[in-house]
């Protein structure tokens, strides 16, 4: 069976259908993030400028502006690398993770391995798992669909000269752990390793799917190459306003009390779930959603819409499969709810 790669959760909620299926947190804006949003909106006739964005999103991440590229989406992102180092020999990706990074990479002609995590060992990273001459890995984390957030040194272990070591941390800013400081395991500040890319996504958390801004750090020797595949003007005027206003101090600090609150919603609804017949959930989740298996998930999904909810299907993730479902963090209430349904559905 081939796998859609191309499937998304968007695709999945309906009309009226209550949203476990994307991992976008749906809040209002804060006035900080609007303001200077609304204020873009009447500079639309001038080309935009990207500068004063990259200065800021270096600042934030303590890094030189010449090792950040503003792109349209973490998703863009893996179109520039998978098109700037077509001369990768043996790209690899660890799965399970979101697929557009291999869709990418194929379609811009690489022959694609894949390195599968397992449900048994919690779908945790091993490093020697990867071929050691593998040109250029690509690794989520925390990974999309599992949750699973993977030891900053079990990631520095991959980085070596002559390789690319791409880390997507689309979901890092969900990350929180009592006692540290910033996000755990974040490699984003990280200059000292050869060869590391690390894509950001300020879609999720700020609500931005829409706007489309991302941005990666890596290498400054590398980011010309990567910047040269890249569509003029890529970056809007309000999607550069979005993440000048997302480096600052006030969104990172409001961004580490979103990441204690959901992690006591995460918590709530892994509490929940445990008490679930026959589901197990995947390795120890960290993110904003969890993935979990279950006997007839394809049917109990179909049923889950019949009465309101959308989950996203675990099929199209290579290394899941047609037992396995992926379900949103949400406040306690809606996860009481939905809880309820799929205990009602699984018993029924
Ligand atoms: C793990 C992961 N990386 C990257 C992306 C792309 O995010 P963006 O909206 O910034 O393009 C997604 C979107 O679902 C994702 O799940």
């Amino acid at each position: 069976m081939t796998i859609d790669l191309a499937h998304h959760g968007d695709a999945e909620v309906g009309a009226g259908l209550i949203d476990l299926a994307v991992n976008v947190r749906h809040e209002p804006m804060p006035p900080w993030l609007a303001e200077p949003l609304a204020a873009a909106m009447t500079r639309l006739a001038a080309y935009p400028d990207g500068k004063r964005a990259t200065a800021a999103v270096a600042r934030r991440h303590r890094r030189d502006p010449a090792e950040v590229l503003l792109t349209a989406g973490a998703a863009q992102a893996f179109v520039l690398l998978a098109q700037a180092l077509r001369g990768a020999r043996r790209p690899v990706v660890v799965h399970p993770q979101f697929t557009e990074p291999e869709l990418a990479l194929r379609n811009a002609g690489h022959r694609v391995e894949r390195v599968l995590l397992r449900a048994a060992d919690g779908f945790r990273l091993d490093a020697a798992l990867v071929p050691d001459d593998a040109d250029l890995v690509v690794v989520g984390n925390p990974t999309n669909p599992t949750s699973v957030l993977h030891p900053a040194a079990e990631i520095a272990k991959l980085a070596r000269p002559g390789r690319v070591l791409v880390v997507d941390e689309a979901f890092a800013d969900s990350t929180y752990r009592p006692g540290v400081d910033g996000e755990p395991e974040s490699l984003a500040g990280s200059r000292d390793l050869p060869g590391l890319v690390v894509l950001r996504s300020l879609t999720k958390t700020w609500g931005l799917a829409g706007l489309r801004i991302g941005y990666l750090l890596g290498p400054a020797e590398l980011l010309p190459r990567l910047a040269a595949a890249q569509p003029l003007w890529a970056v809007s005027t309000p999607a550069l306003a979005a993440a000048t206003a997302c480096a600052s101090p006030v969104a990172v600090a409001a961004e580490r009390e979103i990441a204690a609150r959901l992690a006591a919603e995460r918590d709530h609804l892994l509490r929940r779930l445990a008490d679930v017949p026959k589901l197990t959930v995947a390795g120890v989740p960290a993110s904003a959603f969890v993935s979990v298996r279950l006997e007839n998930a394809e049917k109990v999904r179909l049923e889950l819409r019949e009465r309101g909810y959308a989950v996203r299907r675990g099929d199209t993730f290579p290394g899941l499969g047609p037992d396995w479902l992926r379900i949103a963090v949400r406040d306690t209430a809606t996860t009481d709810a939905f809880v309820e349904t799929l205990s009602a559905v699984i018993e029924e």
